[in-house]
Protein backbone atom coordinates (compact mmCIF):
# COMPACT_ATOMS: atom_id res chain seq x y z
CA UNK A 1 0.00 0.00 0.00
CA UNK A 2 1.12 3.46 -0.75
CA UNK A 3 1.87 6.47 2.11
CA UNK A 4 2.72 8.42 -0.58
CA UNK A 5 1.25 12.00 0.56
CA UNK A 6 -1.79 12.97 -1.10
CA UNK A 7 -2.84 16.60 -2.11
CA UNK A 8 -5.69 15.95 -0.34
CA UNK A 9 -4.32 15.29 3.22
CA UNK A 10 -2.83 17.93 5.68
CA UNK A 11 0.80 18.17 6.49
CA UNK A 12 1.13 16.44 9.39
CA UNK A 13 4.72 16.11 8.66
CA UNK A 14 5.37 19.44 9.84
CA UNK A 15 3.14 19.32 13.02
CA UNK A 16 4.55 15.64 14.40
CA UNK A 17 7.99 17.27 14.20
CA UNK A 18 7.32 20.23 16.42
CA UNK A 19 5.03 17.91 18.42
CA UNK A 20 8.05 15.85 19.09
CA UNK A 21 10.39 18.77 20.04
CA UNK A 22 8.24 19.74 22.65
CA UNK A 23 8.29 17.06 24.25
CA UNK A 24 12.47 17.45 24.12
CA UNK A 25 13.20 20.74 24.64
CA UNK A 26 10.48 20.70 27.70
CA UNK A 27 12.25 17.90 28.96
CA UNK A 28 15.85 19.99 28.46
CA UNK A 29 14.73 23.57 29.88
CA UNK A 30 12.88 22.66 32.77
CA UNK A 31 15.63 19.68 33.41
CA UNK A 32 17.74 23.11 33.28
CA UNK A 33 15.41 24.49 35.57
CA UNK A 34 15.88 22.16 38.00
CA UNK A 35 19.32 22.47 37.53
CA UNK A 36 19.61 26.33 38.42
CA UNK A 37 16.76 26.10 41.17
CA UNK A 38 19.43 23.10 42.58
CA UNK A 39 21.92 25.90 42.22
CA UNK A 40 20.58 28.29 44.20
CA UNK A 41 20.53 25.50 47.18
CA UNK A 42 23.66 24.22 46.64
CA UNK A 43 26.11 27.61 44.84
CA UNK A 44 28.73 24.32 44.77
CA UNK A 45 26.83 23.23 41.62
CA UNK A 46 28.24 26.43 39.56
CA UNK A 47 31.09 24.10 39.63
CA UNK A 48 33.32 27.44 39.42
CA UNK A 49 33.37 27.39 35.68
CA UNK A 50 31.81 30.55 33.78
CA UNK A 51 30.28 27.81 31.16
CA UNK A 52 28.22 26.36 33.95
CA UNK A 53 27.14 29.26 36.57
CA UNK A 54 23.92 30.62 37.18
CA UNK A 55 24.59 33.65 35.28
CA UNK A 56 24.79 32.00 32.12
CA UNK A 57 22.38 29.22 32.46
CA UNK A 58 19.85 31.34 33.22
CA UNK A 59 19.16 32.91 30.08
CA UNK A 60 19.50 29.62 28.30
CA UNK A 61 16.60 27.80 30.54
CA UNK A 62 14.25 31.04 29.42
CA UNK A 63 15.30 30.80 25.71
CA UNK A 64 14.23 27.21 25.60
CA UNK A 65 11.61 26.98 28.19
CA UNK A 66 10.21 30.11 26.41
CA UNK A 67 11.25 29.85 22.26
CA UNK A 68 12.24 26.03 22.28
CA UNK A 69 9.72 24.59 24.53
CA UNK A 70 7.26 26.95 23.97
CA UNK A 71 7.81 28.14 20.40
CA UNK A 72 7.30 24.51 19.32
CA UNK A 73 4.27 23.77 20.98
CA UNK A 74 2.91 26.98 19.46
CA UNK A 75 4.29 26.13 15.84
CA UNK A 76 2.70 22.66 16.27
CA UNK A 77 -0.95 23.41 17.23
CA UNK A 78 -1.19 26.76 15.17
CA UNK A 79 0.02 24.25 12.26
CA UNK A 80 -2.87 21.45 13.37
CA UNK A 81 -5.57 24.16 14.02
CA UNK A 82 -5.68 26.28 10.94
CA UNK A 83 -5.76 23.29 8.70
CA UNK A 84 -8.49 21.76 9.98
CA UNK A 85 -10.21 25.02 10.81
CA UNK A 86 -9.41 26.11 7.45
CA UNK A 87 -10.10 22.60 5.82
CA UNK A 88 -7.00 22.93 3.88
CA UNK A 89 -3.41 21.50 3.18
CA UNK A 90 -0.57 24.11 4.15
CA UNK A 91 -0.15 26.40 1.80
CA UNK A 92 3.27 25.49 1.23
CA UNK A 93 5.19 21.87 2.55
CA UNK A 94 8.94 23.40 1.85
CA UNK A 95 8.31 26.84 3.59
CA UNK A 96 6.64 25.06 6.43
CA UNK A 97 9.75 22.53 6.24
CA UNK A 98 12.48 25.42 6.45
CA UNK A 99 10.77 26.67 9.66
CA UNK A 100 11.16 23.87 11.30
CA UNK A 101 14.61 23.22 10.55
CA UNK A 102 15.14 27.17 10.80
CA UNK A 103 13.51 27.24 14.27
CA UNK A 104 15.99 24.44 16.05
CA UNK A 105 18.95 26.05 14.35
CA UNK A 106 18.13 29.49 16.07
CA UNK A 107 17.97 27.06 19.41
CA UNK A 108 20.91 25.23 18.80
CA UNK A 109 22.67 28.06 18.38
CA UNK A 110 21.14 29.95 21.96
CA UNK A 111 22.67 26.67 23.02
CA UNK A 112 25.96 27.12 21.94
CA UNK A 113 26.14 31.15 22.57
CA UNK A 114 24.36 31.39 25.93
CA UNK A 115 27.05 29.69 27.40
CA UNK A 116 29.62 30.85 26.12
CA UNK A 117 28.77 34.30 27.20
CA UNK A 118 27.62 35.73 24.04
CA UNK A 119 24.43 38.31 24.96
CA UNK A 120 23.14 41.33 23.98
CA UNK A 121 21.82 41.47 27.67
CA UNK A 122 18.74 41.89 27.31
CA UNK A 123 16.28 39.67 28.94
CA UNK A 124 14.24 37.00 26.48
CA UNK A 125 16.52 38.73 23.37
CA UNK A 126 19.53 37.60 24.34
CA UNK A 127 20.57 36.12 20.99
CA UNK A 128 23.59 38.21 19.21
CA UNK A 129 22.10 39.47 15.97
CA UNK A 130 23.20 36.83 13.69
CA UNK A 131 21.25 34.70 15.32
CA UNK A 132 18.57 37.33 15.73
CA UNK A 133 18.34 37.52 11.76
CA UNK A 134 17.55 34.06 11.24
CA UNK A 135 14.99 34.38 13.54
CA UNK A 136 13.27 37.34 12.08
CA UNK A 137 13.68 35.13 8.73
CA UNK A 138 12.22 31.95 10.26
CA UNK A 139 9.15 34.15 11.92
CA UNK A 140 8.43 36.24 8.45
CA UNK A 141 8.12 32.59 6.98
CA UNK A 142 5.64 31.20 9.56
CA UNK A 143 3.69 34.25 8.84
CA UNK A 144 3.56 33.32 4.90
CA UNK A 145 2.90 29.57 6.06
CA UNK A 146 -0.16 30.80 8.31
CA UNK A 147 -1.75 33.77 6.38
CA UNK A 148 -1.35 32.13 3.50
CA UNK A 149 -2.86 28.93 4.48
CA UNK A 150 -5.45 31.05 6.21
CA UNK A 151 -5.88 33.08 2.49
CA UNK A 152 -7.08 29.48 1.04
CA UNK A 153 -8.95 28.38 3.39
CA UNK A 154 -12.55 26.22 2.25
CA UNK A 155 -14.48 27.73 5.11
CA UNK A 156 -16.12 30.91 5.22
CA UNK A 157 -15.30 32.33 8.41
CA UNK A 158 -11.94 32.22 10.17
CA UNK A 159 -12.01 30.62 13.28
CA UNK A 160 -11.56 32.85 16.40
CA UNK A 161 -8.42 30.44 17.50
CA UNK A 162 -6.44 31.61 13.95
CA UNK A 163 -7.27 35.09 15.06
CA UNK A 164 -5.55 34.71 18.50
CA UNK A 165 -2.42 32.82 16.14
CA UNK A 166 -2.13 35.54 14.05
CA UNK A 167 -2.09 38.71 16.20
CA UNK A 168 0.69 36.15 17.96
CA UNK A 169 2.51 35.97 15.36
CA UNK A 170 2.64 39.62 13.73
CA UNK A 171 3.11 40.98 16.95
CA UNK A 172 5.57 39.07 17.46
CA UNK A 173 7.24 39.86 14.75
CA UNK A 174 6.93 43.64 15.27
CA UNK A 175 8.47 43.22 18.17
CA UNK A 176 11.42 41.07 17.73
CA UNK A 177 12.27 43.64 14.51
CA UNK A 178 11.99 46.71 16.66
CA UNK A 179 13.94 45.66 19.90
CA UNK A 180 17.00 43.97 18.44
CA UNK A 181 17.92 47.21 16.27
CA UNK A 182 21.44 47.36 17.06
CA UNK A 183 24.74 47.96 15.61
CA UNK A 184 27.52 45.00 14.89
CA UNK A 185 30.49 45.71 15.81
CA UNK A 186 31.77 42.13 15.69
CA UNK A 187 30.19 38.71 14.56
CA UNK A 188 29.04 37.95 18.47
CA UNK A 189 28.64 41.73 19.68
CA UNK A 190 26.56 44.42 19.03
CA UNK A 191 25.16 47.30 20.89
CA UNK A 192 21.51 48.52 20.92
CA UNK A 193 20.45 51.24 18.50
CA UNK A 194 18.53 53.01 21.94
CA UNK A 195 20.22 54.61 24.55
CA UNK A 196 19.67 55.26 28.37
CA UNK A 197 15.64 55.05 29.26
CA UNK A 198 14.75 54.78 25.75
CA UNK A 199 16.54 51.33 25.47
CA UNK A 200 15.49 49.95 28.61
CA UNK A 201 11.62 51.17 27.80
CA UNK A 202 11.60 49.42 24.27
CA UNK A 203 13.04 45.99 25.78
CA UNK A 204 10.10 46.05 27.85
CA UNK A 205 7.53 47.13 26.10
CA UNK A 206 9.20 44.01 23.99
CA UNK A 207 9.33 41.94 27.41
CA UNK A 208 5.77 42.52 28.35
CA UNK A 209 4.55 41.76 25.12
CA UNK A 210 6.79 38.71 24.49
CA UNK A 211 4.55 37.62 27.69
CA UNK A 212 1.42 38.75 26.43
CA UNK A 213 1.52 37.79 22.90
CA UNK A 214 4.37 34.93 23.02
CA UNK A 215 3.17 33.54 26.39
CA UNK A 216 -0.61 34.40 26.26
CA UNK A 217 -1.88 35.58 22.96
CA UNK A 218 -0.68 32.01 21.31
CA UNK A 219 -1.69 30.14 24.28
CA UNK A 220 -5.52 31.33 24.36
CA UNK A 221 -5.45 30.69 20.28
CA UNK A 222 -4.74 27.02 21.66
CA UNK A 223 -7.12 27.23 24.53
CA UNK A 224 -9.77 28.40 21.82
CA UNK A 225 -9.56 25.57 19.32
CA UNK A 226 -7.88 22.45 21.81
CA UNK A 227 -10.55 23.20 24.96
CA UNK A 228 -14.25 22.42 23.14
CA UNK A 229 -12.56 20.04 21.04
CA UNK A 230 -11.13 17.72 24.47
CA UNK A 231 -15.00 18.87 25.84
CA UNK A 232 -16.63 17.67 22.78
CA UNK A 233 -18.80 21.22 23.62
CA UNK A 234 -19.06 24.75 21.43
CA UNK A 235 -17.09 27.45 22.63
CA UNK A 236 -19.01 28.94 25.30
CA UNK A 237 -19.47 32.20 23.95
CA UNK A 238 -18.48 32.97 20.41
CA UNK A 239 -19.27 36.50 20.93
CA UNK A 240 -17.17 36.84 24.38
CA UNK A 241 -14.40 35.44 22.34
CA UNK A 242 -14.67 38.21 19.61
CA UNK A 243 -14.81 40.59 22.41
CA UNK A 244 -12.07 39.15 24.33
CA UNK A 245 -9.72 39.47 21.06
CA UNK A 246 -10.06 43.15 20.65
CA UNK A 247 -9.73 44.21 24.43
CA UNK A 248 -6.70 41.60 24.76
CA UNK A 249 -4.80 43.22 22.28
CA UNK A 250 -5.93 46.69 22.89
CA UNK A 251 -4.57 46.70 25.99
CA UNK A 252 -1.96 44.30 26.48
CA UNK A 253 0.66 46.65 24.37
CA UNK A 254 0.32 49.48 26.61
CA UNK A 255 1.53 47.73 30.06
CA UNK A 256 4.93 47.33 29.70
CA UNK A 257 6.09 50.29 31.49
CA UNK A 258 5.04 48.51 34.60
CA UNK A 259 8.39 46.91 34.71
CA UNK A 260 10.02 49.66 35.22
CA UNK A 261 8.31 51.00 38.32
CA UNK A 262 10.52 53.71 40.10
CA UNK A 263 13.39 54.17 37.30
CA UNK A 264 14.13 57.20 35.30
CA UNK A 265 11.27 56.07 33.01
CA UNK A 266 8.59 59.46 32.92
CA UNK A 267 6.16 59.13 35.72
CA UNK A 268 3.45 59.03 32.95
CA UNK A 269 4.22 56.60 31.42
CA UNK A 270 4.75 54.26 34.62
CA UNK A 271 0.96 55.37 35.48
CA UNK A 272 -0.24 54.34 32.07
CA UNK A 273 1.60 50.81 32.43
CA UNK A 274 -0.09 50.51 36.01
CA UNK A 275 -3.45 51.82 34.80
CA UNK A 276 -3.39 49.29 31.64
CA UNK A 277 -2.20 46.50 33.31
CA UNK A 278 -5.54 46.94 35.93
CA UNK A 279 -7.85 47.31 33.31
CA UNK A 280 -6.21 43.92 31.50
CA UNK A 281 -7.63 41.74 34.33
CA UNK A 282 -11.03 41.99 31.86
CA UNK A 283 -10.16 40.94 29.40
CA UNK A 284 -8.23 38.16 30.48
CA UNK A 285 -10.92 37.11 32.72
CA UNK A 286 -13.33 37.15 30.21
CA UNK A 287 -11.38 34.56 28.24
CA UNK A 288 -10.52 32.92 31.22
CA UNK A 289 -14.38 32.36 31.98
CA UNK A 290 -15.00 31.44 27.89
CA UNK A 291 -13.11 28.87 28.23
CA UNK A 292 -14.16 27.19 31.99
CA UNK A 293 -17.56 27.72 30.86
CA UNK A 294 -17.42 25.63 27.73
CA UNK A 295 -17.38 22.52 30.31
CA UNK A 296 -20.74 23.38 31.09
CA UNK A 297 -22.48 20.10 30.83
CA UNK A 298 -19.20 18.56 30.69
CA UNK A 299 -17.33 18.81 34.20
CA UNK A 300 -18.29 15.22 34.81
CA UNK A 301 -15.50 14.16 31.66
CA UNK A 302 -13.17 15.15 34.19
CA UNK A 303 -13.13 12.49 36.45
CA UNK A 304 -12.41 10.15 33.45
CA UNK A 305 -10.03 12.51 31.61
CA UNK A 306 -6.75 14.08 32.44
CA UNK A 307 -5.92 15.38 29.25
CA UNK A 308 -9.26 17.43 29.89
CA UNK A 309 -8.11 18.06 33.20
CA UNK A 310 -4.72 19.48 32.20
CA UNK A 311 -6.71 22.23 29.78
CA UNK A 312 -9.20 22.88 32.59
CA UNK A 313 -6.21 23.62 35.30
CA UNK A 314 -4.24 25.57 32.82
CA UNK A 315 -7.08 28.40 32.40
CA UNK A 316 -7.60 28.53 36.66
CA UNK A 317 -3.45 29.25 36.71
CA UNK A 318 -4.05 31.49 33.95
CA UNK A 319 -6.73 32.86 35.99
CA UNK A 320 -4.60 33.60 39.12
CA UNK A 321 -1.67 34.57 37.02
CA UNK A 322 -3.97 37.45 35.47
CA UNK A 323 -5.03 38.43 38.79
CA UNK A 324 -1.90 38.64 40.19
CA UNK A 325 -0.49 40.59 37.49
CA UNK A 326 -1.97 43.87 38.16
CA UNK A 327 -2.01 43.89 41.34
CA UNK A 328 1.65 43.46 41.06
CA UNK A 329 1.44 46.54 38.82
CA UNK A 330 0.02 48.65 41.33
CA UNK A 331 3.18 50.77 41.85
CA UNK A 332 2.82 50.38 45.93
CA UNK A 333 2.29 46.52 45.48
CA UNK A 334 5.12 46.57 43.34
CA UNK A 335 7.51 48.28 45.46
CA UNK A 336 7.53 45.46 47.97
CA UNK A 337 7.59 42.54 45.33
CA UNK A 338 9.90 43.70 42.59
CA UNK A 339 13.50 42.63 42.93
CA UNK A 340 11.62 39.58 44.78
CA UNK A 341 11.40 36.02 44.15
CA UNK A 342 7.54 37.30 43.76
CA UNK A 343 8.20 37.90 40.42
CA UNK A 344 9.60 34.33 40.09
CA UNK A 345 6.51 32.58 41.53
CA UNK A 346 4.34 35.02 39.27
CA UNK A 347 5.98 34.04 36.25
CA UNK A 348 6.08 30.65 36.81
CA UNK A 349 2.27 30.36 38.08
CA UNK A 350 2.04 31.73 34.20
CA UNK A 351 5.16 29.59 32.89
CA UNK A 352 4.07 26.49 34.22
CA UNK A 353 0.09 26.86 35.35
CA UNK A 354 -0.79 28.27 31.96
CA UNK A 355 1.60 27.92 29.26
CA UNK A 356 2.93 24.01 30.12
CA UNK A 357 0.15 22.66 31.27
CA UNK A 358 -2.49 23.93 28.26
CA UNK A 359 0.75 22.91 26.34
CA UNK A 360 0.77 19.50 27.49
CA UNK A 361 -2.64 19.04 27.57
CA UNK A 362 -2.99 19.85 23.58
CA UNK A 363 -0.25 17.76 22.67
CA UNK A 364 -1.81 14.48 24.43
CA UNK A 365 -4.74 15.28 22.44
CA UNK A 366 -2.91 15.45 19.03
CA UNK A 367 -0.18 13.23 19.55
CA UNK A 368 -2.71 9.71 18.86
CA UNK A 369 -4.64 11.77 15.96
CA UNK A 370 -0.85 12.81 13.97
CA UNK A 371 -0.19 9.24 14.58
CA UNK A 372 -3.01 7.15 13.54
CA UNK A 373 -3.92 5.57 17.16
CA UNK A 374 -7.38 6.10 18.92
CA UNK A 375 -5.79 7.34 22.23
CA UNK A 376 -2.28 7.51 23.68
CA UNK A 377 -0.10 4.46 25.04
CA UNK A 378 -1.56 5.02 28.43
CA UNK A 379 -4.42 6.90 30.43
CA UNK A 380 -2.94 6.11 33.81
CA UNK A 381 0.45 8.15 33.08
CA UNK A 382 -1.23 10.86 31.76
CA UNK A 383 -3.41 11.04 34.76
CA UNK A 384 0.07 10.56 37.04
CA UNK A 385 2.15 13.59 34.54
CA UNK A 386 -1.27 15.35 35.80
CA UNK A 387 -0.82 14.95 39.25
CA UNK A 388 3.16 15.80 39.56
CA UNK A 389 2.69 18.76 37.11
CA UNK A 390 -0.23 20.13 39.55
CA UNK A 391 1.86 19.27 42.43
CA UNK A 392 4.97 20.98 41.35
CA UNK A 393 3.55 24.08 40.74
CA UNK A 394 1.92 24.32 43.41
CA UNK A 395 5.29 23.76 45.55
CA UNK A 396 6.85 26.07 43.33
CA UNK A 397 4.58 29.32 43.69
CA UNK A 398 4.02 29.16 47.14
CA UNK A 399 7.52 28.79 48.06
CA UNK A 400 8.18 31.63 45.94
CA UNK A 401 5.34 33.79 47.82
CA UNK A 402 6.99 32.84 51.00
CA UNK A 403 10.16 34.02 49.82
CA UNK A 404 9.29 36.68 47.60
CA UNK A 405 7.26 38.41 50.74
CA UNK A 406 9.95 36.81 53.57
CA UNK A 407 12.29 39.20 51.24
CA UNK A 408 10.51 42.09 50.53
CA UNK A 409 9.83 42.96 54.17
CA UNK A 410 13.03 42.19 55.41
CA UNK A 411 14.87 44.26 52.77
CA UNK A 412 12.64 47.51 53.87
CA UNK A 413 12.44 46.93 57.33
CA UNK A 414 14.48 49.58 59.44
CA UNK A 415 15.82 50.49 62.86
CA UNK A 416 14.72 53.39 64.75
CA UNK A 417 17.98 54.97 63.84
CA UNK A 418 17.01 55.00 60.40
CA UNK A 419 19.75 51.97 59.79
CA UNK A 420 18.91 48.51 58.13
CA UNK A 421 17.28 45.94 60.31
CA UNK A 422 18.45 43.08 58.33
CA UNK A 423 21.91 42.54 55.82
CA UNK A 424 21.03 41.11 52.45
CA UNK A 425 22.63 37.74 53.57
CA UNK A 426 20.24 37.60 56.16
CA UNK A 427 17.26 37.57 53.86
CA UNK A 428 19.30 34.97 51.66
CA UNK A 429 19.46 32.59 54.97
CA UNK A 430 15.76 33.20 55.41
CA UNK A 431 14.97 32.57 51.43
CA UNK A 432 17.39 29.18 51.76
CA UNK A 433 13.79 26.82 52.56
CA UNK A 434 12.13 28.44 49.92
CA UNK A 435 14.81 27.53 47.61
CA UNK A 436 14.64 24.12 48.37
CA UNK A 437 10.98 23.60 48.33
CA UNK A 438 11.16 24.85 44.53
CA UNK A 439 13.66 22.68 43.45
CA UNK A 440 11.66 20.17 44.77
CA UNK A 441 8.53 21.59 43.01
CA UNK A 442 10.04 21.42 39.53
CA UNK A 443 11.95 18.06 39.92
CA UNK A 444 8.07 17.22 40.61
CA UNK A 445 7.30 19.05 37.04
CA UNK A 446 10.30 17.95 35.02
CA UNK A 447 9.71 14.53 36.30
CA UNK A 448 6.26 14.11 34.78
CA UNK A 449 7.72 15.19 31.32
CA UNK A 450 9.56 12.19 31.59
CA UNK A 451 6.70 10.21 32.05
CA UNK A 452 5.19 12.19 29.03
CA UNK A 453 8.39 11.39 26.23
CA UNK A 454 7.82 7.06 27.39
CA UNK A 455 3.99 7.62 26.87
CA UNK A 456 4.64 9.43 23.65
CA UNK A 457 7.49 7.26 22.57
CA UNK A 458 5.33 4.27 22.74
CA UNK A 459 2.28 5.69 21.13
CA UNK A 460 4.52 7.14 18.23
CA UNK A 461 5.98 3.30 18.12
CA UNK A 462 2.98 0.99 17.85
CA UNK A 463 1.34 3.82 15.22
CA UNK A 464 0.79 2.33 11.56
CA UNK A 465 1.95 4.84 8.69
CA UNK A 466 -0.61 4.02 6.84
CA UNK A 467 -3.45 5.01 9.54
CA UNK A 468 -1.46 8.11 10.26
CA UNK A 469 -1.59 8.93 6.38
CA UNK A 470 -5.40 7.97 6.61
CA UNK A 471 -5.73 9.89 9.55
CA UNK A 472 -4.28 13.94 8.03
CA UNK A 473 -7.19 13.24 5.17
CA UNK A 474 -9.07 16.43 4.94
CA UNK A 475 -12.28 15.89 6.41
CA UNK A 476 -15.02 17.54 4.44
CA UNK A 477 -17.81 16.85 6.65
CA UNK A 478 -17.60 17.64 9.82
CA UNK A 479 -15.88 20.68 10.23
CA UNK A 480 -12.51 21.10 12.19
C1 LIG B 1 -3.10 40.67 33.14
C2 LIG B 1 -2.05 39.97 33.03
C3 LIG B 1 -0.71 40.26 33.67
C4 LIG B 1 -0.22 41.41 34.22
C5 LIG B 1 -0.89 42.77 34.36
C6 LIG B 1 1.14 41.12 34.67
C7 LIG B 1 1.94 42.01 35.37
C8 LIG B 1 3.22 41.76 35.78
C9 LIG B 1 4.01 42.57 36.68
C10 LIG B 1 3.54 43.85 37.34
C11 LIG B 1 5.24 42.00 36.79
C12 LIG B 1 6.39 42.47 37.66
C13 LIG B 1 7.26 43.46 37.02
C14 LIG B 1 8.43 43.83 37.91
O1 LIG B 1 8.23 44.10 39.09
O2 LIG B 1 9.55 43.83 37.39
C15 LIG B 1 5.24 40.84 35.94
C16 LIG B 1 6.33 40.05 35.70
C17 LIG B 1 6.31 38.99 34.81
N1 LIG B 1 5.19 38.37 34.30
FE1 LIG B 1 3.30 39.04 34.45
N2 LIG B 1 1.43 39.83 34.38
C18 LIG B 1 0.35 39.26 33.75
C19 LIG B 1 0.24 37.96 33.31
C20 LIG B 1 1.32 37.13 33.09
C21 LIG B 1 1.26 35.83 32.49
C22 LIG B 1 -0.01 35.11 32.06
C23 LIG B 1 2.56 35.39 32.38
C24 LIG B 1 3.12 34.11 31.82
C25 LIG B 1 2.62 33.37 31.02
C26 LIG B 1 3.42 36.43 32.91
C27 LIG B 1 4.79 36.41 32.89
C28 LIG B 1 5.59 37.34 33.51
C29 LIG B 1 7.04 37.32 33.44
C30 LIG B 1 7.89 36.33 32.63
C31 LIG B 1 7.49 38.35 34.28
C32 LIG B 1 8.94 38.66 34.65
C33 LIG B 1 9.56 39.62 33.74
C34 LIG B 1 10.98 39.89 34.18
O3 LIG B 1 11.21 40.74 35.04
O4 LIG B 1 11.87 39.21 33.65
N3 LIG B 1 2.63 37.46 33.35
N4 LIG B 1 3.99 40.69 35.36
C1 LIG C 1 10.77 22.36 36.02
C2 LIG C 1 10.36 23.50 35.76
C3 LIG C 1 11.09 24.80 36.01
C4 LIG C 1 12.01 25.15 36.97
C5 LIG C 1 12.54 24.30 38.11
C6 LIG C 1 12.39 26.52 36.73
C7 LIG C 1 13.33 27.23 37.49
C8 LIG C 1 13.70 28.53 37.26
C9 LIG C 1 14.68 29.27 38.04
C10 LIG C 1 15.47 28.70 39.21
C11 LIG C 1 14.76 30.52 37.53
C12 LIG C 1 15.65 31.65 38.00
C13 LIG C 1 15.00 32.39 39.12
C14 LIG C 1 15.84 33.47 39.70
O1 LIG C 1 16.59 34.14 38.99
O2 LIG C 1 15.77 33.68 40.94
C15 LIG C 1 13.81 30.61 36.45
C16 LIG C 1 13.57 31.73 35.71
C17 LIG C 1 12.61 31.82 34.70
N1 LIG C 1 11.87 30.77 34.17
FE1 LIG C 1 11.78 28.89 34.92
N2 LIG C 1 11.70 26.99 35.65
C18 LIG C 1 10.91 25.97 35.17
C19 LIG C 1 10.05 26.01 34.08
C20 LIG C 1 9.80 27.14 33.31
C21 LIG C 1 8.90 27.20 32.18
C22 LIG C 1 8.11 26.02 31.62
C23 LIG C 1 8.93 28.49 31.74
C24 LIG C 1 8.19 29.14 30.56
C25 LIG C 1 7.32 28.61 29.78
C26 LIG C 1 9.85 29.23 32.58
C27 LIG C 1 10.16 30.57 32.43
C28 LIG C 1 11.06 31.27 33.20
C29 LIG C 1 11.28 32.70 33.07
C30 LIG C 1 10.57 33.64 32.09
C31 LIG C 1 12.25 33.05 34.02
C32 LIG C 1 12.82 34.43 34.28
C33 LIG C 1 11.97 35.13 35.32
C34 LIG C 1 12.32 36.57 35.60
O3 LIG C 1 13.34 37.06 35.12
O4 LIG C 1 11.57 37.23 36.33
N3 LIG C 1 10.37 28.38 33.50
N4 LIG C 1 13.18 29.37 36.29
Amino acid sequence: MSTAISPTAYNYKVVRQFAIMTVVWGILGMGLGVFIASQMVWPELNFGLPWTSFGRLRPLHTNLVIFAFGGCALFATSYYVVQRTCQTRLISDSLAAFTFWGWQAVIVGAIITLPLGYTTTKEYAELEWPIAILLAIVWVTYGLVFFGTITKRKTKHIYVGNWFYGAFIVVTAMLHIVNHMSLPVSLFKSYSAYSGATDAMIQWWYGHNAVGFFLTTGFLGMMYYFVPKQAERPIYSYRLSIVHFWALITLYIWAGPHHLHYTALPDWAQSLGMAMSIILLAPSWGGMINGMMTLSGAWHKLRTDPILRFLVVSLAFYGMSTFEGPMMAIKTVNSLSHYTDWTIGHVHAGALGWVAMISIGAIYHMIPKLFGRAQMHSIGLINAHFWLATIGTVLYIASMWVNGITQGLMWRAINDDGTLTYSFVEALQASHPGFIVRALGGAFFASGMLLMAYNVYRTVRASDPVEAEAAAKIAVVGAH
